[in-house]
């Protein structure tokens, strides 16, 4: 009915990513590729600054494809982009004028809380709040702020601006307006949608998670080698990268987190035991691309 489609859900224009590293540049350079305004927030200009270049290179690899044959519209286009994103060191000042807020800071539940509690004073009354967190729950984050209502995840992917999946999760207390302007937003960033409810590693990570472990499992065991099983995944189930090349680019660091974090909350559950193998090389700063080598060497 007209009634319904006219109902108080937002329209977002405005948006704060807070935290800049891989995630949060790739969110702010979807929403500013998308038409937004946007805030990029993190706790100096130093990092805020290494993270607008990478953010303009990753502009201009995806300017090289769309504007192929036009070198002067891709010049414009990255210029537009970077145009509607501002950097920001106080987090307080930059939800002043937010519609929405998607925090992707690091995955620590007592820093991401703070962070939440001090936003939600400082934010207008109308401001969504979304974390893009990987493994935390969400309702334990969004219980730092009186908005549950107001209150969702918006998952991303890396690369964010190649992957074209937002995971959108709702609480309990998450309003059907609040899930509505969620879900608008994942689609107005040029992404397709999926619905999961506030579950461990929601959808993706719950089954990409202890696929990885299983892969380290089976080098554990001696069974095969982590090139030949990268090669069997390719080639015989079609992903686009094996299990320790995507272990390695999205970091052996955050692989252990998340399955640590699983291993302490449920014990009993096999596809969530750590692995001896990945505690070692993170032991030895082997974290994958970041550091140059992980699974792999990666050393140019
Ligand atoms: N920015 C902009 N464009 C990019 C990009 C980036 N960061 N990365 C890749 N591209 C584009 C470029 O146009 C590039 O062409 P170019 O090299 O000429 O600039 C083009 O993609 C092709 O890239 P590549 O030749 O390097 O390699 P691929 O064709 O294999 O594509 C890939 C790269 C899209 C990363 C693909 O390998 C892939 O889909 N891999 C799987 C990624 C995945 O599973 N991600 C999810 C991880 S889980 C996660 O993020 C959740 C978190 O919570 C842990």
């Amino acid at each position: 009915s007209f009634s319904s489609s006219a109902s108080t859900m937002a329209q977002i224009k405005q948006v704060t990513v807070i935290g800049s590293g891989l995630m949060g540049a790739g969110i702010a350079q979807v929403a500013a590729s998308t038409g937004h305004n946007v805030v990029l927030v993190d706790q100096n200009q130093d990092i805020l600054d290494k993270s607008m270049g990478n953010l303009r290179k990753s502009l201009q690899r995806v300017a090289k494809k769309k504007y192929a044959d036009d070198a002067a519209g891709g010049e414009n286009f990255v210029k537009d982009v970077l145009g509607k994103i501002q950097t920001e060191t106080d987090s307080a000042k930059s939800v002043l004028k937010a519609d929405l807020v998607i925090e992707a800071i690091v995955e620590n539940l007592d820093v991401k809380r703070k962070l939440f509690k001090q936003l939600d004073q400082a934010a207008p009354q109308h401001t969504i709040f979304a974390s893009n967190t990987s493994s935390l729950p969400i309702s334990d984050i969004a219980t730092s702020t009186k908005r549950l209502d107001r209150f969702g995840g918006l998952h991303y992917f890396n690369p964010v601006p190649m992957m074209k999946l937002v995971e959108v999760i709702r609480i309990p207390d998450t309003s059907d307006d609040t899930f509505k302007s969620l879900v608008e937003f994942g689609k107005a960033n040029g992404k397709v949608t999926v619905e999961c409810k506030d579950t461990p590693g929601f959808i993706v990570n719950r089954l990409l998670v202890p696929y990885m472990m299983e892969s380290v499992r089976l080098v554990e065991r001696g069974d095969a080698s982590p090139r030949d099983i990268d090669t069997a995944m390719k080639l015989g189930a079609g992903y686009p990268m094996g299990p320790f090349e995507l272990a390695d680019y999205v970091g052996l660091d955050t692989v252990k987190f998340i399955i640590d974090g699983w291993c302490e909350k449920y014990p009993d559950n096999p596809l969530f035991q750590p692995s001896a193998m990945v505690n070692k090389l993170v032991s030895e700063g082997k974290l994958g691309m970041k550091t140059g080598e992980g699974f792999y060497s990666h050393k140019k």
